[in-house]
Order: structure tokens, then C-alpha cells, then sequence
């Protein structure tokens, strides 16, 4: 019997229009869409809505610096982040954008309501302002000293040194990250929402049983202070949407991104008959709403989202469902390492269903980080999917296939033993909805186990040789493959490509869980084609490899709106061979001329005669050289640097300076006997 049918409305984060999709946000994703397909599998009606999370100052000023508006920024990233989902199966039903009219016209709702509910003030801040760049900084856009041990160049919220947090004014010699210009303090009117006011309502709605055990804890600390109010505004310039009646002020990006999963559901809503916006968001709906997040950010799920709702009259979610960070090999993702890994890296050298079934195979509904180890990741896949599942039917479809035609039996041999895997889903179908993943892969791979040993011991290759066991051996069999159907119907969720294949293999309708409640019989089969090949260790050494080669375009992701656990380290740079260090031609160059560059803070225009020819070279040294210091001198300089577009001109190589920066900073060399031209060994 079915169960009563279900209306569950899913969420995974809205990853930053900014940067790629990686293996870490992926665990996200992977998860999401398992549980969703699992729903689906169950008959009730489960809609996994998503989108891109487009605004705020880093798309903004990116856009700037590509040449570009956030607009088309935006596009290109929308097409990319699609792309990408769709290869790795994530069955979005719907992926729209915050920037969108839906969620223009969400978000000023929930703020008039907000609003009238008595949930907004507004306040004068003292903020750095960036006097060149006439803005408002950010936190994550000024560095400075740290104000308790000191150490220089630490971004505004937090010092990655001694791990202290603090307000950005409190930096000692900060500067912006924009024009390197000491920032002024200036005032400015801001729009707060009053957490304060919701904090009653907060401390129900999260020991209600709407969070893990572990993270529902951790929030009472948050509450243990008194929440503070939270600032919603931010100044112009910005890429986001103005506030009512309030020219010139921005929602800060975090304002509208969660009203972008109502967005995004609304927009589908205009698209399908059976879905209905307020059904599934009013004050009293008791359909469900589930958000999958990771851990860095559930105080904004958990306090600000479900406060927002609360004081615009809207539903709360059921449960927020908050997993742990990836790691690879045991330690953070590392672009040095190679181990930083976009999903398209990764598409490149491997088939997607291997990594959605390793991360479930480790997933649970903890909130433990999970690791990627490489080799394992192999071993994994490769013993459990290829050697066991797969194994079954490839074992039993040429005798079936060649010698019935196609044919399977017309009774099933071993009852007993169908029935025992059918009431093996019950558990496992437990497991899935509680998403303790790794159990119900445990469970699954223990029925392969049996599936195996039982045509182990059967040995139909050893009994077709010999007479009379023309049926047995046809029994056997479809035995085997009916087990295999089972097994496959269970990892539906998991690995939907994989099934599919199966599906057409075996000639049957896309499954449900109720579909093997009856074994095939007297069906007829197609042709077995290869259903998953091994991983090979040269495709992930590859995957490895190639990572380390975009070591430039990852770090695009620096600068993203702060996030409490969120840390952007600097790491040293990648070990080279000798080939690639040899490939650098180092030439002594003759600055000839040196002159100040209009608009950059931080350039000088360095006109250097290398011999045979003369290079124009911006380098960023204005803080430790005057011009007509340095025509006449001697460098060195990179003479075979891929010459780049800068916003000033074309830059065609680069002089090579040694110190800690500032003042300190040195790129002359001694020119006795050097001449222009000459090669630096
Ligand atoms: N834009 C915000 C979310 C707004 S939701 C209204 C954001 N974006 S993100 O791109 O940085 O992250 C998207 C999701 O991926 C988040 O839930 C985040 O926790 C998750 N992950 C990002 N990196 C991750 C790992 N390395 N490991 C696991 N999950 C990770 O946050
Ligand atoms: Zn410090």
C-alpha cells in the first residue's frame, strides 16, 4: 500500500554567481537530489527547486573588473552552474535567480510586511568609506593590522593569524582592497531587521525539532546573549535591489537570497498546473518545506530566514537539514594540492555516478565534515558498483540473451529469497528518508553480497557445459537478474544514470519502490551493454593534475559576502618541476622610461629595453619607487609572460620584486657588468 501522498517542497543553498561549482558545494547538491529522487520514488509530490545567488558587491565589482556588466556575469555563470548540475544529474525542477522580477516582487513584500509588522529600523552607522571609489566598504574589501596581535594585511571581520574577530574600524593601518587608499569613516542611515524582537519566537521555533540535535544546541549560545538586530541595507553602488522608499539604499544580499527559494518556487508555480504558491507558503500550510545548507551559514537559515518569514506572515520551514564541509584526503580542499576540484574539472576525466554514489556512501544526517579520500574514492566504486552490482548482470544476461532468447523464466526458483530483498526496502527506505545514506548503501551492498554468492554457487557457467540443465541453468539466472532489478531499484536515487541503462536493459517501465514487489517473469530482456566501467588511476591522477593547473581561475572566489566559519587563506603556491621553471625566460631589462599611470593607485608604466626589443610592463610599485628613481636602471623582468589586457593597457611581462611589500620593496639590480637583454640564470 502506498503511503498517504505527500507535498514536500526541497531547497539545496543558492550557490554565488561568482565562481565555479566545486566537489565541496557538490556534497550539497549530491545529497539534496538524493533524498528528492527518493521522495519522488515514493509517489509523493516532491518539487527541488534551486537558484543562483546573483547580487552583491564581489559580482559587482568582478563584473567591473572583467569588463563587463553583472548582468551578463550573471548569465554566463547561470549557463555555466546549469550545465554543470545537469551532468551530474542534480534534478532541479526548477533553477531560476535572485535577480529576478519574482524575487524583486518577494522581496519588497516580505519587507512591506516586515515593515508594517513593526520589524525594521533604521539606524546611523560609521562605515569605511573609499573616498576614490566613492563606496562604502565592505568588510571582506579592507585589511589592515590586526587590532590584537598585529599581523598585517587581515581582512575586516576576522584575523586568520590569531583567529580574533572584530569590527573593521578597529584595524590598525587599514586600507581598502579596492584602491589601496586609506578609508575614511563616514556615517550613513541603515535599515535593521529587529532579530532582538524575534528572539522568543526563535527559541521555540528551533528546539521545536525543526533542527539536528548538535546544531539546535549550538544555536541556544547564540541565544544566550540576546540576538542583535541585523543590517539589511547596504549603500549604493551595489547589484542588488533598491528598497522601497528608500532611494539609493540596497537589500544587502543576504536579505533577498533566501526569498530567492520562494522566487524560484513561484516561478515554477506559473509553469505547472498542480503547484500552487500559497498552498505551500501560508501562515497554517501543513505541506512541507525542507532547506538543505551546509554548516557555515545556518545562522542565516535558523535565525534571520525563519524571523523574516514569521514577520511577513508566511510559513516556516519544516526543517533545515545542515551537513558537514568536504575535505580531500583527509585535509581541507587545497588549490596547491590540487585537490580544490571544479565540477567540470572532474567531468572531464570521470563518469559523475561515481562521486553521487561515493558521497553517499559516506553521507549520514550528521553534521561531520566528509572526506574524499582519492584512493578510496576508487576502491569504493570500483569493489561495490562494478564488482558487485554490476558483476550480477553481466554474469547473467549472455547466457539468458543466447541461449532463450531473451527470455526470462516463467517461475521464480527462489521465492524465499526475492522476498527477503523486496523486505530488505523497507529499512533502507528508512534509511533514505532519515538520510543516513551510508547505512542503506551498507544495507544494499550486503544484498549484493547474497546476489553474488548465490550465482557463486550456482556456478551457471560450470552447469550450462553440462546436459540436462537447460532450465536450471535459464532459472538461475533470471534469478540473478531479478536480484539485480531489486538492487538497482534501491540505488535509483543515487545513481539515476546507472538505472536508467538497467531499465532499458531489462526492458521495463522507469521504477518506483513499489515496482519489485513481483519478480520478471516470462519477460524478455534486451541486449547488456556495459553498465559502469572501473575507475582508472591515471583519470583521477588527471582530475588531480588539471586542478593544480587552474590555480588562477579558482582563486575568484576570494571576496564572497562573510560568512562566520568562512576562511580564504593564502597558501603558498604550487610545487613546479624544473621544465616548468625552465621555461621562464628571466632577462635583464634596462629601465628606460617610468612614469606615473592616471587612475591606478598602486601602477607605475615601466618602459623596459631588453636588448632586441623594449617591453611595456605595469608593476605595482608605486608604493616603494618614485619614477625618476628608477629610469636608467637596471631589473629583471619575465620576458616570456603571456601579455595581459590590464584597465590601464596592455601589460607584456613583469619585473620581479623581492620584500614584504610598501615601502620594502625592491627590484633594482646591481648593474655592474649586467647589460639589457642579457639572460638571468
Ligand atoms: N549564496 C550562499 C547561500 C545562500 S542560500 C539562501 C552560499 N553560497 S556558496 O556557493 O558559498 O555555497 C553554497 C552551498 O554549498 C552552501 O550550503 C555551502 O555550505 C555549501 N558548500 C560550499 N563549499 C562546501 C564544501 N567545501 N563542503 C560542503 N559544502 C560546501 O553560501
Ligand atoms: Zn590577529
Amino acid at each position: 500500500m502506498p503511503n498517504k501522498q505527500r507535498h514536500i517542497l526541497v531547497t539545496s543553498a543558492l550557490p554565488y554567481a561568482n565562481g565555479s561549482i566545486h566537489l565541496g558545494h557538490l556534497v550539497e547538491y549530491i545529497q539534496t537530489d538524493i533524498w528528492v529522487r527518493f521522495m519522488k520514488m515514493q509517489g509523493h509530490q516532491c518539487v527541488y527547486v534551486c537558484a543562483d545567488d546573483a547580487h552583491g558587491t564581489p559580482i559587482m565589482l568582478n563584473a567591473r573588473k572583467l569588463g563587463i556588466t553583472p548582468e551578463q556575469l550573471i548569465a554566463n555563470t547561470d549557463k555555466e552552474h546549469r550545465a554543470d548540475f545537469a551532468e551530474f544529474n542534480i534534478g532541479f525542477d526548477n533553477f531560476h535567480s535572485t535577480h529576478s522580477d519574482e524575487n524583486r516582487e518577494l522581496a519588497e513584500l516580505i519587507y512591506n510586511r516586515n515593515v508594517e509588522n513593526g520589524f525594521i529600523d533604521t539606524k546611523e552607522v560609521e562605515q569605511f568609506f573609499d573616498e576614490k571609489e566613492d563606496m562604502f566598504l565592505p568588510d571582506r574589501f579592507i585589511k589592515g593590522d590586526c587590532p590584537k596581535c598585529k599581523s598585517p594585511d587581515q581582512y575586516g571581520d576576522n584575523c586568520e593569524v590569531c583567529g580574533a574577530t572584530y569590527d573593521a574600524t578597529e584595524l590598525k593601518n587599514p586600507y581598502s582592497v579596492i584602491s589601496g587608499e586609506k578609508p575614511v569613516l563616514k556615517p550613513s542611515e541603515h535599515y535593521f531587521f529587529k532579530l532582538s524582537k524575534a528572539q522568543p519566537m526563535l527559541e521555540k521555533w528551533t528546539q521545536s525539532g525543526t533542527l539536528q540535535s548538535g546544531i539546535a544546541k549550538k544555536v541556544t549560545e547564540w541565544f544566550k546573549d540576546g540576538l542583535k538586530d541585523w543590517d539589511i541595507s547596504r549603500d549604493a553602488p551595489y547589484f542588488g535591489f533598491e528598497i522601497p522608499n528608500a532611494p539609493k539604499k540596497y537589500f544587502y544580499v543576504w536579505f533577498d537570497a533566501p526569498i530567492g527559494y520562494l522566487a524560484s518556487f513561484k516561478n515554477l508555480c506559473e509553469k505547472r498546473d498542480d503547484l500552487d504558491f500559497e498552498t505551500y507558503w501560508n501562515e497554517d500550510s501543513d505541506y512541507e518545506v525542507y532547506h538543505f545548507i551546509g554548516k557555515d551559514i545556518v545562522n542565516h537559515h535558523t535565525l534571520f530566514w525563519p524571523a523574516m518569514l514569521e514577520a511577513a506572515q508566511f510559513r516556516k520551514p519544516t526543517a533545515v537539514n545542515v551537513h558537514g564541509y568536504l575535505t580531500v584526503n583527509g585535509t581541507k580542499m587545497s588549490k596547491s594540492r590540487g585537490t580544490f576540484i571544479n565540477a567540470r574539472t572532474y567531468l572531464k576525466q570521470l563518469n559523475p555516478e561515481y562521486l553521487r554514489y561515493y558521497y553517499a556512501a559516506k553521507l549520514s544526517s550528521g553534521v561531520e565534515d566528509l572526506d574524499l579520500n582519492l584512493e578510496d574514492f576508487s576502491a569504493r566504486v570500483n569493489s561495490d558498483l562494478v564488482g558487485k552490482v554490476v558483476n550480477i548482470a553481466s554474469r547473467c544476461a549472455g547466457f539468458i540473451k543466447k541461449k532463450y532468447a531473451g527470455k526470462l523464466s516463467a517461475t521464480c526458483t527462489e521465492q524465499a529469497k526475492y522476498d527477503d530483498f523486496v523486505k530488505a526496502g523497507k529499512s533502507i527506505a528508512e534509511l533514505y528518508e532519515q538520510r543516513e545514506f551510508s547505512t542503506a548503501i551498507r544495507q544494499i551492498m550486503a544484498l549484493a553480497d547474497q546476489a553474488n554468492q548465490y550465482i557463486d554457487a550456482q556456478k551457471p557457467w560450470v552447469i550450462v557445459k553440462q546436459e540436462g540443465n537447460e532450465q536450471l541453468v535459464q532459472d538461475v539466472c533470471s534469478v540473478g537478474l531479478n536480484l539485480f532489478r531489486i538492487l538497482v531499484c534501491y540505488l535509483k536515487p543515487v545513481i539515476p544514470t546507472l538505472t536508467e541503462q538497467s531499465e532499458t536493459f531489462l526492458n521495463i517501465e522507469p521504477m518506483n519502490w513499489e515496482s519489485i514487489n513481483t519478480p520478471l517473469l516470462d519477460h524478455t530482456i534486451n541486449k547488456f551493454k556495459p553498465l559502469m566501467t572501473r575507475i582508472e588511476q591515471e583519470k583521477v591522477d588527471a582530475m588531480v593534475e588539471d586542478s593544480k593547473d587552474s590555480l588562477a581561475e579558482t582563486t575568484k572566489h576570494k571576496g564572497q559576502p562573510p560568512k562566520s566559519e568562512q576562511r580564504v587563506s593564502d597558501e603558498i603556491a604550487a610545487e613546479i618541476e624544473f621544465e616548468d621553471f625552465a621555461k621562464v625566460d628571466l632577462r635583464i631589462a634596462k629601465i628606460v622610461k617610468a612614469e606615473h599611470v592616471e587612475g591606478a593607485d598602486k601602477l607605475l608604466q615601466l618602459t623596459l629595453d631588453i636588448g632586441d626589443q623594449t617591453k611595456n610592463v605595469f608593476a605595482g610599485i608605486k608604493s616603494a619607487y618614485q619614477p625618476e628613481d628608477l629610469e636608467g636602471k637596471l631589473t629583471v623582468m619575465v620576458a616570456n609572460l603571456k601579455p595581459r589586457k590590464m584597465r590601464f593597457g596592455l601589460s607584456e611581462g613583469m619585473v620581479l620584486a623581492a620584500g614584504p611589500g610598501g615601502k620594502d620593496l625592491w627590484i633594482l639590480s646591481p648593474d655592474e657588468g649586467a647589460k639589457p637583454g642579457m639572460k638571468v640564470k
